[in-house]
């Protein structure tokens, strides 16, 4: 398309056909450009076993086309019809606790069960036949949410492909017993069919084996999305794509997933509860550019409003959707979308919001939408520019999987949680973050952060010295580093593989009480602490920060190692906002990174195009803001000279006069 795309889920089958024509008049008038059909209907399209009914696909794919609506055509095998589990009913998917799953949801399906593989491979071939030279299609949209609702799988089609997969991963079983350590409990196997899925048991299950279990469920997602990949190349040569949930599941490797996709495209849905959603935002919006290596991608799915599924669904407040689509845009997003077009009146997500709410067009939010659709169409240069930055935070989906696991030793410890607190504290400074993994080449950065990555592979640990030695800035955070790729503890001890780089060694992890408040001297000021703190002894680092109370008093809390042209930093425990922030102040100096001293609660990135370079600028707050700027306001036309005002919510993009500097956040 030429411009952002701009739309939503569009479920035309839910209604009869005389509204069709008032969707699409409507979707005109809200410069609506792409949407996205098909994704649930296969029981409509497929209404018996190989017995197909396109005449209504071909009618809405027709009426968009003549309105200049291009189509984002999905397959619709994530919901799978009646008839298939009346006939396959062997092909359910199956619980941890061994019960199999009913109809009249979504989901519910083995992704090991032979049936299912062909009937995907039989609808998805089916639909690019057909529609594979129609000029509306110019996407394809695989299924959806991989590994949502179901991922994992313990049906007997199931553990049949995780015998096999562990057989071609290990070649002998004596491979296996060592990799798992079943000299543990007595685990070990001499035979495969003895290897069962890591299904209810009695006390933990050997969390080597459950680590192998969530490598094994996202290849067995990724075989499925192939599948189909190949039945739409047999007629199709539109672009591909399925739509992530970055920052919302945590079950499949999207760094894997990026690489079979044509173009990354992401759902992400504001977590009420969370009153800074729009950091959560910046972090989904970053992975999801990350992982396709910097290229534009698209926002599949978020909402106008409220969403239908969380404890409390609270809506956006006037200006919010705007703000929350340009943060998607401005972190690299070419096409904005929403789930869906029109609010469905029957089914279990009749209170979700959506583009045209049930109250019609008379509404703030169908109001917020057609001005949304205005000033996208405003941005279409924009389209194609990229993001960069100095600073990468790590982000690893096994090391999610492996930490996740039990008997760790404290449940406060989460990858999570000291991913969004480094994040924030560089979001609150205005610096813009890629996301990388360990293994990458990382030389571009000035600054890398490891937030307690408890699984780093000690070929990763060396790409990170080196990335030190060779003048890079490193920033670990406590419980990094502390197994292998099959969960075993690093020989020499906790964090030994980072040794050189940090020069220290963990004796001893010391987690704390629930609410043990400690603290940290960093110079003369005193942070409060929590959660945990470790015995470490240092070898060639300094000591920048020392606990001041709890089981590691006196001794060292933070330390700063130079090694070969960089540093290395260790934070041993979790510092609250300010110490975190004083910690961060040292390590940037260290790293050459500037802090470009935005005011709170403003958001800005820079997209750099061909010719010209973008001011993404998004005010969060309620008051006026000025920011130092030149270029014009694609918004508003207004050429700004020295001074963008920014009314309180409200958003602008600058056509930069001069090229923006490498580093401009
Ligand atoms: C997404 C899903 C959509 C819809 C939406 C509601 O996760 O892909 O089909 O259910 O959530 O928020």
């Amino acid at each position: 398309l030429d411009g952002i795309a701009y739309g939503g889920d569009y479920n035309p089958e839910q209604w009869p056909r005389e509204v069709w024509d008032e969707d699409v008049r409507l979707m005109r008038e809200a410069g609506v450009t792409m949407v996205s059909i098909g994704i649930f209907s296969w029981g409509l399209l497929e209404i018996r076993e190989g017995e197909f009914d396109f005449a209504w696909l071909d009618d809405i794919i027709a009426l968009l086309h003549e309105n200049g609506i291009a189509v984002d055509l999905g397959t619709p095998t994530a919901s799978p019809p009646a008839w298939f589990f009346a006939q396959y009913p062997e092909a359910r998917t199956v619980t941890k606790d061994g019960v199999p799953m009913g109809f009249g949801a979504r989901g519910m399906v083995s992704h090991s069960a032979p049936e299912y593989r062909a009937a995907i491979a039989r609808i998805a071939g089916a639909l690019a036949e057909r529609y594979g030279d129609h000029p509306a299609v110019v996407l394809w949209h695989i299924h959806n949410e991989y590994g949502v609702p179901v991922g994992e799988d313990f049906s007997p089609h199931s553990v049949r492909a995780w015998r096999l997969w562990l057989q071609a991963k290990y070649g002998e079983i004596a491979g296996l017993n060592a990799a798992w350590g079943t000299a543990f409990w007595g685990q070990h196997y001499e035979e495969w069919d003895h290897v069962g899925a890591p299904a209810a048991a009695p006390s933990t299950i050997n969390p080597a084996q459950k680590l192998d279990w969530a490598r094994f469920t996202d290849e067995m997602l990724r075989e499925c999305f192939r599948i189909e990949k190949a039945a739409i190349r047999q007629h199709a040569s539109q672009p591909i794509t399925t739509n992530f949930m970055a920052n919302q599941h945590h079950g499949v490797d999207l760094w894997a997933w990026a690489d079979e996709v044509d173009i990354v495209s992401d759902d992400h849905y504001l977590w009420a509860a969370d009153e800074e959603g729009e950091i959560g935002l910046a972090i989904a919006a970053d992975l999801s550019r990350s992982v396709g290596a910097g290229k534009p991608w698209i926002l599949m799915e978020h909402s106008t409003s409220a969403v239908n599924w969380q404890p409390r669904n609270v809506a956006k407040r006037p200006g919010e959707m705007t703000r929350n689509s340009l943060s998607h845009l401005g972190r690299g997003a070419d096409g904005i979308l929403f789930f869906q077009w029109r609010a469905g009146r029957s089914g279990a997500e009749k209170f979700h919001s959506a583009m045209l709410p049930h109250a019609g067009t008379e509404s703030r939010v169908f109001r917020e939408v057609v001005d949304l659709g205005a000033k996208l169409g405003r941005l279409a240069e924009v389209q194609g520019s990229r993001v960069e930055a100095d600073v990468a935070v790590l982000w690893d989906f096994e090391s999610f999987w492996a930490q996740d696991l039990e008997w760790r030793p404290s449940e406060d410890v989460s990858h999570d949680e000291r991913i969004r607190a480094f994040y924030e504290r560089l979001w609150r400074d205005d610096i813009t973050v890629d996301f990388a993994l360990p293994g990458h080449d990382l030389s571009r950065y000035r600054l890398v952060v490891v937030p307690s990555q408890y699984l780093l592979t000690a070929a990763d640990a060396a790409n990170l010295t080196a990335y030190v030695a060779q003048g890079g800035t490193l920033v670990v955070s406590f419980f990094s580093a502390v197994v292998d790729e099959n969960d075993a503890v690093h020989p020499g001890g906790y964090g030994a593989v980072l040794a050189d780089a940090l020069g220290v060694r963990v004796e001893e992890h010391l987690p704390l009480r629930e609410g043990h408040v400690t603290g940290i001297r960093v110079d003369d000021h005193v942070f409060a602490a929590d959660i945990w703190q470790e015995d470490l002894v240092v070898t060639t680092a300094d000591v920048r920060a020392t606990y001041t109370a709890g089981p590691a008093e006196g001794r060292p809390a933070v330390t700063r190692n130079v090694h070969g042209d960089g540093v290395g930093w260790y934070i041993s425990t979790r510092p609250d906002a300010d110490g975190l922030r004083a910690i961060m102040r040292e390590v940037y100096a260290d790293a050459g990174v500037d802090v470009p001293g935005t005011p709170d609660g403003v958001e800005t990135i820079v997209r750099r195009g061909a010719d010209s370079d973008y001011l993404v600028a998004i005010n969060h707050g309620t008051e006026q803001v000025s920011l130092t700027t030149t270029g014009t306001d694609l918004l508003t036309q207004a050429d700004v000279r020295d001074t963008l005002v920014l009314a309180g919510g409200d958003v602008a993009v600058v056509r930069l006069a001069h090229t923006a500097h490498r580093g401009d956040r």
